[in-house]
């Protein structure tokens, strides 16, 4: 099997035109890339990526794992402007991430909300991010290479999957984290300066869990559009409308529409 290329800076540089990746911090291994920019000074856009992760993070105290040199396993350094709030934040980098990976690979990306990146009924990528003073660490993780035996066999609420067994050919990883960042950065300043609105169409589209049977708290509803605050609508069963924060609601079953 060949080497795959490492994302270090030498790699990444001739493939970013803009503000974010300067400057990159590159890692064999290490414990978790959002630790490796924790409690800097760096400046916006510093961009942490590694090839292993030994303590890989996910949301909600899970561990994220890696296949070494398969996945893209960054964090990027941002400093929005005061007032705009890190649930909206992580629905902007999810739709980065979701239509980066439609972009290279042609598949259709979603987000299920809050910040999985899904392919089908797989989850491929999640966002995790984490507020450092005044600065947010978006970690993002995204499945590209693995094989089968390489993804866990969790009881998450979605299985894992990769681009590679999604696509059944190999997606190069520099190329689609140029793309992610491309991406981010743009809708990162079209939320910095006008929130989420002009982005809720787009994210809408992609809305993974709308129409799908979900669980907040004791109760059962039906998930439906993404607010323009960004919190989810759901419908219980008795006919409630709500609107759910992250951590509020989870799918009932796996696939159960
Ligand atoms: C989730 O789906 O629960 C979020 C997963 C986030 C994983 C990424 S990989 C890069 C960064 N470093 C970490 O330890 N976690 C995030």
């Amino acid at each position: 099997m060949a080497l795959a290329v490492r994302l270090d800076a030498d790699t990444m540089r001739p493939l970013l035109g803009g503000r974010l990746g300067e400057p990159w911090l590159w890692f064999a291994a290490c414990a978790s890339t959002q630790d490796a920019l924790r409690g800097t000074d760096l400046p916006e856009g510093t961009v942490a990526a590694a090839e292993h992760q030994t303590a890989g993070r996910g949301r909600s105290g899970r561990t994220w794992t890696d296949a070494p040199s398969r996945a893209i396993l960054v964090t990027v350094l941002l400093r929005p402007p005061a007032g705009r709030g890190l649930p909206e934040l992580s629905l902007v980098a999810g739709l980065a991430a979701a239509e980066a990976v439609e972009t290279v690979t042609g598949l259709q990306t979603d987000v299920k909300w809050p910040n999985d990146v899904v392919v089908g009924d797989h989850k491929v990528g999640g966002l995790l991010l984490e507020l450092d003073g005044g600065a947010v660490l978006c970690g993002i993780g995204i499945n590209v290479a693995q094989r089968a035996h390489e993804l866990p066999d969790g009881r998450a609420a979605l299985p894992a999957g990769s681009l590679h067994l999604a696509t059944g050919r190999d997606v190069d990883r520099a190329t689609l984290l140029a793309e992610v960042l491309r991406t981010l950065e743009r809708r990162y300043d079209a939320w910095a300066e006008h929130g989420l609105e002009p982005l809720l169409a787009d994210l809408e589209r992609r809305n993974w869990l709308r129409g799908r049977a979900v669980r907040v708290g004791g109760e059962r509803g039906t998930a439906g559009s993404i607010a323009p605050d960004g919190r989810l609508e759901v419908v219980l069963a008795d006919g409630t409308p709500r609107l759910v924060v992250s951590g509020e609601v989870s799918l009932e079953a796996r696939g159960v529409r």
